[in-house]
């Protein structure tokens, strides 16, 4: 019976690390957080008293060292650092690590190989083909992806979701606005990799999916403007346009792209990438689906419209 104890953590300094690290702790691992000799902002982000190494992340020694003697790795890496995982891979095996999670973190990637948002995403599903491939001839290797959907509360503070102008009082929608798509929490992303972690028989080399809830832009602006007690004008957007839009910025090169071709994958009429029952870890992995209503109002209180 595999039992992982000891987690490094690479990349815990950004916008989902620390959620994922505070939660491990919570759960009771025993967490090393690993940042990049390079960094400017590693210690600041990491709760007092936890380990902290520093690497050269395109070193396989420097990150060996690192992970020798951990039972697994979870990748919070950023965007610029997802190529560079294969070498963490490398490095994890050799260092005897168990579980390696690569910074997945959002939707699908198993499922958009070739489409335009797929080419965006080249990086990742490499890294998880690469894992794959490692996993079958090392057996005691294993990794696990996971899908999250969209940073909820992250996305909510950062842009509305790109539905809700909370300053301005008014929403902008996607085709009819009734398509549900995936979201989580921050915290519900590192209750999910604890979750893993704590089930390391049933996870071994699965890509997996998790959510905090599904919903739609329609259910997002009916709940805001019920709290605030206030209707908001809608503007429209054809999810083709958006689509059309994301092809010309990309075929310049512009990987701005991926916003106009991520919301139409959430969002488009049809598009049917809502985390289904049956696709769900929720259960496997022992975490709740949470209150949407809770999460928007307590997002309003955060932003003071409340
Ligand atoms: N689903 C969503 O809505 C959503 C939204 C945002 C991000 N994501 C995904 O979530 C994951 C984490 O994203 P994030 O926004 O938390 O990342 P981030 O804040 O941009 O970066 C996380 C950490 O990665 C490390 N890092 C930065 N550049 C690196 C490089 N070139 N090489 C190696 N490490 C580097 C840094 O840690 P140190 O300085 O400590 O080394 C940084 O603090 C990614 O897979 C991202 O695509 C999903």
């Amino acid at each position: 019976m595999v039992s992982i104890s000891k987690v490094a953590v690479l990349g815990g300094t950004g916008n989902l690390g620390p959620s994922i690290v505070n939660e491990l702790v919570s759960a009771g691992f025993t967490v090393t957080g690993v940042t990049r000799e390079a960094s400017t902002n590693s210690t600041p982000k990491f709760p007092d008293g936890l380990a902290v190494k520093k690497v050269d992340f395109n070193s396989f020694d420097s990150l060996k060292s690192a992970f020798d003697g951990q039972d697994a790795v979870v990748s919070v890496v950023g965007t610029l650092g997802v190529p560079g995982q294969r070498i963490a891979v490398d490095a994890a095996v050799a260092a005897g690590v168990k579980r390696f999670i690569p910074s997945e973190f959002g939707i699908n990637t198993r499922k958009v190989r070739g489409t335009s948002i797929g080419k965006i995403l080249a990086g990742k599903i490499a890294v998880v083909d690469y894992l794959q491939e490692v996993a079958k001839s090392h057996p005691d290797f294993t990794w696990t992806g996971l899908s999250t959907g969209l940073f909820f509360d992250w996305g909510l503070k950062f842009s509305g979701l790109g539905i809700i102008n909370l300053k301005e009082k008014k929403a902008t929608v996607v085709d009819s606005g009734n398509e549900k798509f995936q979201a989580s929490t921050l915290a519900h992303i590192g209750k999910a990799v604890a979750g893993i972690l704590k089930h390391p028989e049933e996870t071994a080399n699965k890509y997996l999916s998790t959510a905090s809830f599904n919903l739609s832009q329609n259910e997002l602006i009916a709940i805001v403007e019920e709290l605030v007690g206030q209707k908001f004008p809608v503007t429209h957007q054809k999810s083709g346009d958006l689509q059309k839009a994301g092809e010309e910025k990309l075929a310049a090169g512009d990987f701005r792209a991926f916003v106009d071709f991520l919301r139409a994958h959430n969002n488009a009429d049809g598009a049917g990438n809502e985390l289904k029952k049956e696709d769900s870890a929720n259960e496997l992995i022992k975490v709740p689906y949470e209150d949407l209503r809770a999460a928007v109002e307590s997002w309003l209180k955060e932003e003071g419209a409340l």
